[in-house]
């Protein structure tokens, strides 16, 4: 047992923990990401990527046919033609498929929020972020959360494979500019990623020094996503904010940088109590002017068949009335088990864990979710694309709609 007689002694026995941490970190890092660190990108039959374009499977082989788009690389397991997400963009392209965005519309940011832990804010802001993806936006998602739950569904053992330099510290803390350089593509193509470090840990009481809460170059810490995400001036659609269960300054700066807040609630009584709080502390937020909010959600997560739950949903519909999504989200064995495979998530998966059954029941409740949410940022846009022309002058609204003549 080691005797700490002085706080030298302390600070030096720290050290060369850290020190052992790191040199344990190398050695690993190169096993782990060779075992359990390979990501492969999904891929789909053609009546899949058929239905993702928006097309008819036998539109995709006429085209083929004639040249217009390639035939795909690769072949599932029982030598089926499948494609990839890569392989689907060019297709969107070719066929002028892609999904519409008004011009000068900004990126949309939606941040998964809630006081409570463990009630699917990662969950949701990962599905959310790969069903945009897969829809052809482009998709940035910046995981605010020291645990890294999103970060692991791309890298594998992150704790392994990321330095402290990897994550959104530094934009935060020092220069906002920075943060385009903590981008780096996933496997799901169109879908960037900033990942998170345990580092984000420090983050509320570096921002509480008084260097920084008075620093007229960055501005107020809670400003700091919204400014470092309008430097980006990104060529992403959609931004997904994922953030950790408490009002600190990540969660603090997501809702200040959110367009629209998605707010998982489990329909338990405890977690009624602190979405409440939540609720409090984002009404103080607006109070102060601190956020741009055009749209809140509540999103029930994990509703069990059975009468107790009725109960509480029929509480939370009482208090929370027109906030809740209309599509609900179930409590489902392929979710519970996918964190358990460092998969955590469903849309990952090539086979299902348990019975194709519930796998099926399992993506149709997250696909019915992940299109409300996306609904509300086309009507982000549209909303943005109204408020352009009606702030053009009549003359320009009429050369807009009927070209210069
Ligand atoms: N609908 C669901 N059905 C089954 N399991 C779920 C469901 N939603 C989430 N889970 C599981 O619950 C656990 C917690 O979910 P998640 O990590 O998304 O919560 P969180 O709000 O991000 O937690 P934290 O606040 O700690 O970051 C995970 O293991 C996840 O797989
Ligand atoms: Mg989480």
């Amino acid at each position: 047992m080691t005797v700490i007689s002085t706080q030298k002694d302390l600070a030096q026995l720290c050290t060369l923990v850290v020190e052992r941490d790191m040199e344990e970190r190398d050695r690993q890092s190169a096993l782990f990401e060779r075992i359990h660190g390979r990501r492969e990108p999904p891929k789909w039959r053609i009546s899949q990527a058929a239905q993702l374009i928006g097309v008819a499977a036998s539109t995709l082989r006429y085209n083929e046919r004639q040249g217009v788009i390639a035939e795909p690389k690769h072949f599932s397991s029982t030598g089926e033609r499948v494609y990839t997400l890569e392989e689907i963009n060019t297709i969107r392209c070719a066929l002028q498929r892609e999904p519409f965005r008004p011009t000068g519309s900004r990126a949309v940011t939606i941040s998964f929020s809630q006081q409570k832990g463990g009630v699917g804010k990662s969950t949701h802001a990962l599905h959310f972020a790969q069903y945009a993806t897969r829809r052809g936006y482009r998709v940035l998602l910046v995981d605010l959360e020291p645990q890294a739950t999103v970060t692991s569904a791309f890298i594998g053992f992150p704790e392994f494979s990321l330095s402290d330099n990897d994550d959104a510290y530094q934009a935060l803390a020092v220069d906002p500019s920075l943060l385009r350089s903590r981008i780096r593509p996933t496997h799901w193509n169109g879908l960037d990623l900033v990942p998170a470090t345990p580092e984000l840990n420090y983050i509320d009481w570096e921002l509480a020094q008084p260097e920084q809460s008075n620093n007229p170059e960055l501005g107020s810490p809670v400003y700091r996503l919204r400014r470092a995400l309008a430097a980006l001036n990104t060529q992403h659609d959609i931004i997904v904010l994922d953030t950790p269960p408490s009002m600190g300054m990540l969660a603090g700066n997501a809702l200040s940088a959110a367009d629209i807040v998605i707010a998982p609630l489990v329909p338990h009584r405890f977690d009624l109590a602190s979405s409440a709080i939540f609720f409090r502390q984002l009404g103080q937020l607006a109070l102060a002017g601190a956020t741009q909010l055009q749209r809140l959600a509540v999103l029930i997560n994990r509703v069990d068949p059975g009468r107790d739950v009725e109960t509480h949903i029929g509480l939370i519909e009482r208090i929370y009335g027109g906030l809740i999504l209309p599509a609900r989200m179930g409590t489902t064995a392929e979710l519970e088990k996918a964190s358990a495979d460092h998969f955590p998530s469903i849309y990952d998966i090539i086979q299902p864990r348990g019975s194709r059954e519930t796998y099926k029941r399992a993506i149709a409740m997250m696909d019915a979710v992940n299109a409300q949410i996306l609904n509300y940022a086309v009507e982000f846009w549209d909303q943005q694309a109204c408020q352009q022309l009606s702030a053009s002058t009549p003359d320009k609204q009429a050369n807009k709609m009927w070209g210069e003549v």
